[in-house]
């Protein structure tokens, strides 16, 4: 047996004695996906950490997914192996300034995005994912809409709506580097491919693909798809995802710099020690957890 395997069997055992489950981001690493219970997008990660019976959860992500798994389960014990595993952009709009512009638009609803914290769900209205984002605006009274942190992807659900969107000025790291050049150049060099990209991409790179998916979106299109080569433009991590549910189709990444170090910092090794010592624990303190629940439940409540 290799050490991964040995690991792996170590895992299986504590997630039976400690009635234990592992949520896995599309993003993580391989070996990590791989002894997941689920793998998947924010939105369903989401779903499962409301629904999962279970009494602990390794959450094989970053922060902001933890976290929501905490808000959504409270009496859960929810780990997240790598403490360190932080989304740049949900640190670049705070409580105080969702305060700021609730002030100055009082009549505007507040979307946030998943990627957001604790605090700044709970001084929002709705949250949304980057699968739900155009239904959630599309859900609200609210003729004016301020939507935060991420500016493409409020500039992406602009599309959509004739509500009047309001974008904070927030990006993916990640996604925001990819550009139109390079998909004009994936098209010249795969000439038969589908261009699939995340909302979190830029305008320009949007304009010039073939759809628009969030990270599980992309999983389902492909394999539903006649075509049978695909430019994924998104992160690195969901070809596992792609190659394993879509066999004898290829996928080309679309930028091979396009990595998520914060995704990457989970490995096997971590989750074991979080599941033999139960920390690190992420919990979110009551009064901010009902508030930003408030916000995430309208989300999952909305009809499918
Ligand atoms: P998805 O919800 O599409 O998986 O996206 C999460 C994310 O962090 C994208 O960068
Ligand atoms: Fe955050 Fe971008 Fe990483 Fe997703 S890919 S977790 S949005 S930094």
């Amino acid at each position: 047996t290799s050490p991964d395997q040995t690991l792996a069997e170590r895992i299986a055992e504590l997630k039976e004695e400690r009635s234990a489950v592992i949520l896995a981001h599309n993003y993580q690493v391989p070996a990590v996906q791989e002894v997941a219970n689920l793998v998947g997008d924010s939105l369903e990660l989401a779903r499962a950490a409301a629904t999962i019976d279970a009494d602990v959860i390794v959450f094989a992500g970053v922060d902001f997914m933890a976290e929501t798994a905490a808000i959504l389960s409270p009496e859960k014990i929810v780990l997240l192996p790598a403490t360190d595993a932080c989304c740049p952009m949900a640190e670049m709009v705070t409580a105080g300034e969702v305060r700021v512009l609730r002030e100055r638009f009082p009549e505007a609803a507040v979307v946030a995005y998943v990627n957001t914290s604790a605090e700044v769900k709970a001084e929002s209205d709705i949250c949304c994912t980057s699968a739900n984002a155009v239904a959630v605006v599309e859900s609200l009274d609210a003729e004016q809409v301020i939507f935060l942190p991420d500016r493409n992807l409020a500039h992406y659900v602009a599309r959509f709506t004739k509500k009047e969107i309001l974008p904070w000025d927030g990006y993916c790291i990640v996604h925001d580097r990819m550009t139109a050049d390079e998909v004009t150049a994936a098209r010249r060099a795969h000439p038969d491919a589908e261009v699939l990209v995340h909302p979190e991409c830029r305008p320009g790179v949007i304009d010039r693909a073939d759809h628009v998916f969030s990270t599980s979106g992309m999983v389902r299109h492909a394999c539903a798809s006649s075509c049978r080569e695909f430019v994924i433009g998104t992160e690195v991590g969901i070809l596992h995802q792609l190659e394993k549910k879509c066999p004898g189709k290829v996928f080309y990444p679309l930028s091979k710099k396009a990595v998520c170090v914060n995704m990457k910092k989970t490995d096997p090794a971590k989750v074991l020690v979080a599941l033999e010592r139960c920390e690190p624990r992420v919990t979110v303190p009551e009064e901010t957890a009902a508030r930003a629940r408030t916000a995430i439940e309208r989300m999952l409540n909305l009809p499918r």
